[in-house]
């Protein structure tokens, strides 16, 4: 995968008429590329006890060796600012809570479920495909490495962001359009869609996809952004219940992922510290901040993102308020919250939370 991100593109900028605009394309993509080249897996630490991606050595451009994180997490320090904040602040798991999340699959029970199945299975086809997942049969060990994982979460967490910002814009629009409250349901879809962007931001500091990946990402998000926006305008809850149904397939894969970092099928993951930007994002506690940590916060966010979705999926899509930003009238129930407390994988139904 290197020589091809890396190689290909000075080879093909030689091979092009000069001062065309397809050569300078070319020209800039390979110096971007290089100074990009992936090292999916191999990490190192810096000065600071913080995992980075390894430089490969045999670089072909004059891109300077920091100048990939540089490009991916550009500083935000002005004269006049330090850093910048996100205003929602994450909710704290505890290890108990994360380590009680279990793989769990909501029935299919009307045809809208079906649909929203079929779609959530096609799709997992699809990401099995473009990250050449290969499922162990019975009694043999995965044959997945550290960088097969890495794409794969990669992939994923790159079209996990879409369905939040599009319900969320969606309905943003309706309320403006129709002059109508939207019920808090807008608030808990971006911070979803920010959640799952965080995931993203967070596996790319630990290795930064090749062209091919960026490729599939590209078009991926083409696709699968028209496809929701549109799917969402004709049936907003089969959407919501499609999301339930890829978050169980999210939970299954990080589940795997600390199943096999565990059994030591995973040795470079086993060694490895989660880097800064997790530590800050989930406040992780001294002590705590291991990949094997990170996975385990990242696998509890997705099985909340099931529970979440299922649970809107459940709901009078017009005119129920979100029972996650609702004031209850009895306290004394237990209710739908934003931690890992009390989880419901298959969703709250309406008559528990309306
Ligand atoms: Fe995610
Ligand atoms: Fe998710």
């Amino acid at each position: 995968m290197y020589s091809v991100t890396a190689i290909a593109p000075v080879r093909a900028t030689t091979a092009l008429p000069k001062g065309t605009g397809l050569r300078m394309l070319v020209a800039s993509y390979s110096s971007y590329s290089t100074s990009m080249a992936p090292a999916i897996g191999l990490c190192q630490r810096n000065n600071n006890n913080h995992v980075i991606t390894k430089r490969n050595t045999r670089s072909i451009s004059s891109a300077k060796p920091k100048s990939a994180i540089k490009e991916f997490f550009p500083k935000v320090e002005t004269k006049q600012i330090i850093e910048v904040e996100s205003g929602w602040r994450h909710p704290v798991y505890t290890e108990e809570q994360m380590k009680n999340i279990q793989i769990q699959h909501r029935e299919v029970r009307n045809w809208s479920d079906w649909v929203a199945l079929a779609m959530a299975r096609v799709l997992r086809w699809g990401m099995d495909t473009a990250t050449r997942y290969k499922h162990p049969v019975e009694g043999e060990k995965f044959g997945m490495t550290e960088k097969h994982w890495m794409n794969r979460i990669l992939f994923l967490e790159s079209v996990a962001g879409v369905p939040g910002m599009v319900a969320g814009m969606l309905r943003h629009l309706r309320s403006l359009r129709t002059m109508k409250r939207d019920n808090g349901w807008i608030e808990t879809l971006l911070e979803e869609a920010h959640n799952e962007r965080m995931h993203l931001l967070t596996f790319m500091r630990i290795a930064q996809p090749g062209l091919f990946m960026r490729l599939m990402v590209l078009g991926a998000q083409g696709v699968y952004f028209n496809g929701l926006f549109l799917s969402y305008l004709v049936s907003p809850r089969t959407c919501h219940r499609f999301v339930g149904y890829l978050e169980e397939e999210a939970v299954i894969t990080y589940t795997r992922i600390i199943e096999e970092i565990e059994a030591g099928n995973l040795p470079e993951w086993a060694q490895m510290d989660a880097p800064e930007i997790a530590v800050k994002y989930w406040d992780m506690p001294e002590g705590h901040r291991t990949m094997h940590d990170l996975m385990l916060y990242v696998r509890a966010d997705e099985a909340k993102h099931r529970e979440v979705n299922h649970t809107l999926g459940n709901l009078n899509q017009k005119a129920d308020p979100n029972p996650y930003t609702a004031i209850f009238r009895d306290q004394s129930k237990p209710r739908p919250s934003k931690g890992v407390d009390l989880t419901k994988p298959t969703g709250w139904e309406r008559e528990e939370v309306i």
